[in-house]
């Protein structure tokens, strides 16, 4: 078991693998991350309530979203922006790889009669035909990409824009990553013992 642990504990080269298109999707994981974005007072999936208004009302205004706008959200989450956007009467679009989340945010779509396209996939390979007057990929998911990703996202986006569209995305500063402090522990969980 030591030796697992070991190896377990052994820091991989960055970006050496991904696994976080598993950890938003597996059906167990997801239905926890559910409730973590949900809650508005912790920034774990989504940010906190006060700072996600806050965020909502000032894209809104920067780029203009109206009736006359197309939106689409790269993971979207449960369509906590997706649903503020798709209210001011934008055409709005969210893609997100947790099924979980997809299914909620289209059950609230509906409760508030808001037709918002909401796909169940994979950014980095989903096919992306339609043009967009504003993509969003918000809360720092460009920064667990590894470069190859990030290209691949980027040359997506860019061939998913409008003339004189835009792209709104948040990274962590290098100031805050050179403040983390990187370590690890191990808990016995009796429901795999
Ligand atoms: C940190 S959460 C942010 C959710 C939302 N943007 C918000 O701020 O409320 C990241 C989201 O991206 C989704 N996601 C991560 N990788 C993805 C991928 N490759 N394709 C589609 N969705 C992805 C996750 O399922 C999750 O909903």
């Amino acid at each position: 078991m030591f030796e697992r642990l070991i190896d377990i504990f052994k820091k991989p080269k960055e970006f050496e693998y991904s696994n976080s298109t598993e950890l938003w999707s597996n059906p167990h994981i997801s239905k926890q991350m559910l409730k973590f974005h949900l809650d508005p007072n912790v920034d774990h999936a989504s940010r906190n309530k006060i700072f996600l208004d806050k965020s909502i009302n000032w894209i809104i205004q920067k780029f203009h979203i109206s009736s006359k706008s197309k939106v689409l959200d790269l993971g979207c989450g449960p369509g906590l922006y997706t649903h503020e956007f798709a209210k001011t009467g934008a055409k709005v679009t969210g893609i997100d790889v947790s099924k979980n989340s997809i299914e909620y945010a289209s059950k609230i779509a509906e409760e508030d009669n808001l037709n918002i396209e909401y796909i169940n996939a994979n950014y980095l390979n989903y096919d992306i035909t339609k043009k967009y007057d504003l993509i969003t990929l918000i809360y720092c998911d460009y920064c667990v990409l590894n470069p190859d990703d990030r290209n691949t996202l980027l040359n997506k986006i860019f061939s998913s824009l409008e003339d004189n569209g835009s792209f709104v995305f948040d990274v962590l500063s290098t100031n805050h990553f050179n403040n983390i402090k990187e370590k690890h522990s191990c808990n016995y969980s009796h429901s795999y013992g």
